[in-house]
């Protein structure tokens, strides 16, 4: 698996782009280079954008088709820049049972977004999956890859809070 990490030094997305074509080029004799190049493509950009896909197609003389195909197909790839949190809300069977959907009410009032969107602040995107394979823990929902289980639609600002807060003393750090 390709590992690249985001850049955080303010670089624009020209820059991040001339980067990814060198990193695609490496990959491009390599037999199944598709699905690492878009994980590197991904990892870099935040999300997978429209120029990185063209660039890919091209130099790994792959159809546009079967690109897209591969990104809509993983839940991992997001066509849209996602927010620093990835809220995911288990929408399968048991959560629904146990009020998953009242917990997704909540997040969107808290929010003030709807599913698939992000926050101005770039703080939280609010997604929605298929059981998590953790029915006993219904309902759960995930954060990044930070699980919460038995949530109710009251103890979602809270959930919500420790994140925001996480923020600020990282701002705090930086200043
Ligand atoms: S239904 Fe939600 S974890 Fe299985």
């Amino acid at each position: 698996m390709a590992k690249v990490e985001k850049c955080s030094c303010g670089d624009d997305e020209a820059v991040l782009l001339e980067r990814l074509v060198e990193i695609i080029s490496s990959f491009k004799t390599k037999p199944g280079a598709l699905i690492p190049v878009l994980q590197a493509t991904q990892s870099l950009f935040g999300y997978i954008p429209q120029e990185a896909i063209l660039k890919i197609s091209e130099i790994l003389n792959e159809p546009l088709h079967k690109v897209y195909g591969v990104i809509t197909f993983y839940s991992f790839f997001s066509l849209k820049p996602r927010g620093k949190y990835l809220i995911r809300v288990c929408l399968g069977t048991a959560c629904y049972v146990q009020g998953a959907n009242e917990i997704v009410t909540a997040l969107k009032q808290q929010l003030n977004i709807e599913i698939g969107e992000t926050t101005p602040d770039k703080l939280f995107t609010l997604d929605v999956g298929r059981c998590f394979g953790a029915c006993g823990l219904a309902p759960i929902i995930m954060v990044n890859d930070d699980v919460h289980q038995f949530v109710k639609p009251s103890g979602v600002k809270k959930i919500l809070g420790a994140y925001k807060k996480n923020k600020e003393v990282n701002q705090e750090e930086e200043t």
